[in-house]
């Protein structure tokens, strides 16, 4: 299939756009590299450095390219930053979908939209594990940008005749088994990569709260591996494909396990053959205690597998990138 990568170089874009090469398709990157890195990529791949809210170029890009889906990786997904500046938030992640949705009703797009959504739609979860059809309250502006993403794709693919899903993710973690790419923010605020580097550095990392209503009092997640986030991906079109719009449909994507932050670091110590160093220091803000999918329709509807999300695998992957590339794409 041909596919059309919005965002393809982030930390999430960038492992779909290797799994999907891999496993045989065409994948043509869109990402102003605002947050994204040209050298996540192999610079062999057609790559269009330009910004979704240019609906110019993207409407060129779409009548040129006759994709088969179209994947928006592009949303800006930091929770603390949301809440101090949300225009960029609602610049970014909503005016840009509405962008491409836009541009898709204009060209008549006969392609599939793939949308990376999220499990904080549903901020401090009514039930666990939590499935799609559960009560959603975003707790920040970040969740509320990809609540507002979702309607605003639900309605268009309706009015329009588009396919459309989003896929819901909980905590994407890991990096490629093949090496080169990883997981490189800047701030760095979760909890995996943190804890590795405060490992490699010899250094401490906090834990943020051990008085939450969970077994061992530290908040517990849902971490799937990004190559089998990836791999969703791919399942996703494959289905929308086959399938006679107009559609839309939010799945999640998640391994249905949740480990408590304790845990992490517990598995962390027993992959690295070393103690880490760690504190317990206050609850970070808007952390709900317990976050895990309820991923039965992703396995019914995608034939949803995983083959990486072994907490094992996870930590060895992600280890291997942080000390491959300690300073992430900045290699000095
Ligand atoms: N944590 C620490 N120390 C750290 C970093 C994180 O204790 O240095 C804790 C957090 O407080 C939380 C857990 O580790 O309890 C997981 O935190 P992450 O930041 O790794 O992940 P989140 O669950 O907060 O975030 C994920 C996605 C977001 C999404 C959010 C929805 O990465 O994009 O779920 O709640 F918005």
């Amino acid at each position: 299939m041909r596919f059309l990568v919005i965002g393809g170089a982030g930390y999430i874009g960038s492992h779909f756009v290797r799994e999907a090469t891999r496993q045989g398709h065409e994948c043509t990157v869109y990402d102003n590299l605002e947050r994204g890195f040209r050298e996540s990529l192999d610079p062999k791949l057609p790559f269009i450095k330009a910004d979704l809210l240019d609906a110019k170029t993207l409407e060129s890009t779409l009548e040129k390219g006759r994709f088969d889906a179209i994947y928006h990786f592009a949303a800006f997904a930091l929770v603390g930053e949301s809440v101090s500046q949300p225009e960029l938030y609602y610049e970014n992640n909503v005016e840009g979908v509405r962008v491409l949705m836009e541009a898709m009703r204009k060209l008549k797009s006969q392609a599939a939209l793939i949308f990376s959504s999220s499990c904080a739609v549903f901020g401090t979860p009514q039930n666990l594990p939590i499935s799609e059809e559960d009560p959603k309250k975003p707790q920040s502006p970040y969740g509320k940008s990809k609540l507002i993403d979702e309607w605003m794709i639900e309605d268009y693919c309706h009015a329009h005749g588009i396919r459309g899903m989003a896929l819901r993710y909980f905590n994407a973690c890991g990096a490629d088994k093949d090496g080169g790419i990883g997981e490189a923010h800047d701030p760095e605020t979760h909890l995996i990569p943190n804890v590795i580097k405060a490992a490699l550095a010899k250094q401490t990392v906090t834990i943020f709260g051990d008085d939450f209503n969970t077994p061992d009092g530290t908040c517990v997640r849902d971490y799937i591996h990004v190559t089998d986030l990836a791999d969703a991906h791919i399942k996703a079109a494959t289905y929308l494909c086959a399938q006679k719009g107009p559609l839309y449909d939010a799945i999640h994507l998640g391994t249905g396990n949740g480990y408590s932050n304790l845990e992490i670091l517990k598995a962390a110590e027993k992959v690295m053959g070393i103690k880490i160093d760690h504190k317990i220091g206050p609850r970070r803000a808007g952390d709900p205690a317990g976050l895990y999918a309820d991923n039965r329709k992703a396995k019914k509807i995608l034939g949803f597998v995983t083959r990486y999300s072994d907490l094992e695998t996870i930590l060895k992957t992600a280890l291997a990138w942080h000390q491959e590339a300690p300073h992430g794409y900045n290699r000095e």
